[in-house]
């Protein structure tokens, strides 16, 4: 089988791209680990930050991607081998074990979601917080689990399957515009809250003091969530913008998606916030299942929480699967363009092998922090740091005269570009690679090797 004499897929319509990368984008990096960032390291002061980088870090390693990727019209290793020699075409291979990794346990995390969804529809929501935790350890691992996963990895499959347009594009114009109406009006709601007020304080009232005390620790944080949340640093924007057929303006959609992405992560605090205070749950103290288990007592509280809880999750799942269906993207398009298999079995294959990884995941928590961290403070930084190198430091001409395609002539503007792609991005890579690998280090020795001998 060869895929040579199939001519390449494309976008039917610039707001399908956008709508694509904005999908992957807002996930639950958004809707969970951003309100508890900025409530926890100083509120509107963090915000401000956060913003700094998005712009100064976010933006410019966003283009970075879009440029290879619609320059080469390939997949991650296909582009890399095209735009870099040597050993530098292996950067790609990064990319595809990333988006492997990282999809096998975001499918049984997104499986608790649709769980939850169905939990508010059934018996509603435990409002005792140790009774939620309960349930929660209870969903969240064995035979249930695995069988959300399945469920929700067989979804990706189908709508990967059916290709650019009429799968993933036409599942984005419905999902996406649903992520943005649903999330509003659940802020609208919030508002109405009895804690709203006390809530809007905590979620934006600056801390300057937070900053100064522990700026080492949030400066990174600030990059590693930047980058997380953009979906960079996996080949997911090189992938999308590889099927861009005509000269768009990346810099223009870029600036469109991180604006929705941005919004929709601010927005999310303006809705979990309230509902925390009303229900008098304590918003410091988050953890791992969080989402599932304070946010559902809240629920469990709340008049009508069950309805408004399976809004919620319900959201949440969706926005989950337009990311979900970017990172398997990643690998399927490689195994078209590379392997020349056809799009329907090699959705399924991968989905197959990824469904398989992420067992593991599903059986025990700590497993799936093992995955977790590995993917998403190394795999991904690294991969996202040698790419920034490659195209800041040596292709940088050709990058630019790319990125000028769609816009003009830039002038300094792309020198500025290329400047913060060599260096204020290069620098935030390499402390959120050193820190990642730290904590990594430490939660083997504390984490992982004690529960292995507990075995
Ligand atoms: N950007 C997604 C989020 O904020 C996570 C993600 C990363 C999804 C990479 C796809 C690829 O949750």
């Amino acid at each position: 089988m060869s895929s040579v004499d199939i001519p390449r897929e494309q976008w039917a319509t610039r707001i399908g791209f956008i709508f694509a990368a904005v999908g992957s984008a807002v996930g639950l990096g958004n809707i969970w680990r951003f309100p508890f960032q900025v409530g926890q390291e100083g509120g509107a002061a963090f915000l401000l930050i956060y913003l700094l980088f998005i712009v100064l870090i976010g933006f410019p390693a966003m283009l970075v991607e879009f440029v290879v990727g619609r320059y080469t019209e390939r997949n991650p290793v296909g582009a890399l081998k095209e735009v870099g020699s040597g050993a530098w075409e292996y950067v790609g291979w990064i990319f595809i074990a990333t988006g492997f990794v990282i999809l096998s346990y975001y499918s049984v995390v997104a499986g608790w979601t649709i769980r939850y969804t169905l939990l508010g529809l059934q018996d509603g929501y435990l409002a005792d917080a140790a009774e939620a935790e309960g349930q929660f350890v209870e969903l969240a691992s064995g035979l249930d689990a695995i069988l959300f996963h399945a469920l929700f990895m067989g979804v990706v499959i189908v709508i990967v399957a059916y290709g650019i347009q009429r799968g993933i594009e036409l599942a984005v114009k419905v999902m996406v515009p649903a992520i943005i109406l649903i999330t509003i009006g659940m802020a609208v709601y919030a508002f109405t809250l009895d804690g709203a007020s006390e809530a809007y304080a905590y979620y934006l009232s600056p801390e300057f003091s937070v900053i100064a005390a522990e700026w080492t620790s949030i400066l990174p944080a600030a990059a590693g969530q930047a980058f997380f949340t953009l979906s960079l640093g996996m080949g997911v924007m090189i992938t999308y913008a590889s099927y861009l057929g005509e000269d768009r303006n990346l810099a223009e959609d870029g600036a469109i998606v991180i604006g929705f992405d941005t919004a929709i992560a601010f927005i999310t605090g303006l809705i979990v916030f309230p509902i925390l205070f009303t229900a008098g749950v304590d918003p410091a103290d988050p953890g791992a299942g969080a989402i599932f288990v304070s946010l559902a007592a809240a629920f469990g509280d709340l008049t009508l929480g069950w309805l408004i809880g399976t809004i919620f999750f319900g959201t949440v799942a969706i926005a989950a699967l337009s990311s979900a269906i970017s990172l398997m993207e990643v690998v399927v398009s490689y195994i078209i363009d590379e392997r020349g298999v056809d799009r329907s079995r090699a959705a399924i294959g991968i989905g197959g092998g990824m469904f398989l990884l992420g067992i593991p995941s599903a059986y025990d928590l700590v497993l799936l922090d093992l995955f977790d961290l590995f993917a998403d403070q190394i795999l991904l930084v690294l991969g996202g740091l040698l790419l920034t190198i490659l195209v800041g430091w040596l292709i940088s001409d050709l990058a630019v005269r790319e990125l000028e395609r769609g816009i003009g002539d830039l002038g300094s503007i792309g020198t500025a570009w290329v400047w913060a792609v060599r260096v204020p991005v290069v620098l935030a890579l390499v402390a959120a690679l050193y820190l990642g690998i730290l904590e990594y280090i430490a939660f083997i020795q504390e984490g992982f090797l004690p529960w292995l001998t507990e075995q």
